[in-house]
């Protein structure tokens, strides 16, 4: 395994499938993993807002018999210039992981090569591979399997459809995705993701219209069309994804009976999603949530159980 969780590619098919069974265990017998991690801290460096990365990760640690510390960016020296490198030299003296929410994923990048404790990525403008454990546990949970699950994101090829695109086609689960122009996940990450479908046999697929990324799936899943730090491009991006891209009840018929809606949160109804797909009966977005505790607690086990 290793050192770093930055991106789900870093990762093997059976390493996913190791965390996620090691998470199942933890969510149905959390007394087994109680002291698991005596002792041990984590740091939490934020330079965006969070919830569920904040809190999930700050009770894993607690649920272990270790702690963890909240750091705002601007509360350490490197919001007054100190460096990256400098930073992750020194807390590497102090505690035994990092998990660290950053604008530029290079930064993330950065702080892993200069620490010599494990860095995990709490979310970049590139991925946010944490919360695709979570959404692959779900999957598991609600589908019991993953192998041939289909899935379609609709909306922004942003960090969370990078992320989802890695992870499904890397454990076999078909993913489409449908974005307007302009809007498309990156290039390579694609690539990738192809790479990752070719050696698990799953199905990828990117278009622009959501009717036929729809068409049939088990589950729909959407994010934020604005997502943190792009406040500025709000009427630009409403424009171009409204109303075409949201998700309603109508969209979920043509997924058909029995699918399922899936969000990251924090939502935004009546923009990607309205409030009745979201609040209503085929959405499992709090047990997505909830997960995102039990694969924190697996991931942070994993990395940190070995450190000093
Ligand atoms: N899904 C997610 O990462 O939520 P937060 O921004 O609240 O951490
Ligand atoms: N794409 C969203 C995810 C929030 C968890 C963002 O980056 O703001």
């Amino acid at each position: 395994m290793r050192k770093d969780f930055l991106t789900l590619n870093d990762f093997s098919r059976k390493d996913i499938r190791d965390l996620l069974d090691l998470a199942s265990d933890m969510k149905e017998k959390p007394s087994t993993h109680r002291s698991v991690l005596p002792d041990k801290v984590l740091a939490m460096v934020f330079q965006k807002p969070s919830t569920r990365t904040y809190v999930s990760f700050e009770v894993a640690m607690a649920g272990m018999g270790g702690h963890a510390i909240y750091l705002g960016w601007d509360q350490l020296q490197l919001g007054r210039g100190e460096t990256i490198e400098d930073t992750g030299r020194v807390l590497s003296r102090y505690v035994h992981g990092i998990m660290a929410r950053v604008f530029d994923h290079r930064d993330l990048e950065r702080l892993a090569a200069s620490s010599t404790v494990p860095v995990i990525n709490g979310l970049s403008d590139l991925y946010h591979p944490a919360q695709v454990l979570s959404d692959l546990l779900t999957i598991r949970e609600k589908r019991g399997r993953l192998k041939g699950v289909s899935l379609a994101y609709i909306g922004d090829g942003n960090n969370v459809c990078n992320s989802l695109l890695l992870g499904t086609t890397k454990v076999g689960v078909d993913i489409s995705v449908a974005s307007p122009p302009g809007f498309a996940p990156r290039k390579d990450i694609v690539e990738m993701a192809k790479q990752n479908a070719d050696e698990s046999g799953s199905r990828i697929t990117i278009m622009e219209e959501p009717r036929k990324a729809a068409l049939a799936v088990d589950i729909i899943y959407t994010d934020a069309f604005v997502s943190m730090g792009m406040e500025k491009e709000r009427e630009r991006r409403l424009g171009a994804f409204l109303p075409r891209y949201r998700v309603d009840a109508d969209l979920m018929d043509i997924a058909g009976e029995g699918s399922l809606f899936m969000h990251c949160l924090p939502v935004h109804r009546g923009e990607e999603v309205s409030g009745s797909v979201i609040d209503g009966e085929q959405s499992v977005v709090w047990d997505q949530a909830e997960n995102r505790l039990h694969t924190q607690k697996a991931l942070l086990y994993t990395l940190l159980r070995n450190g000093a």
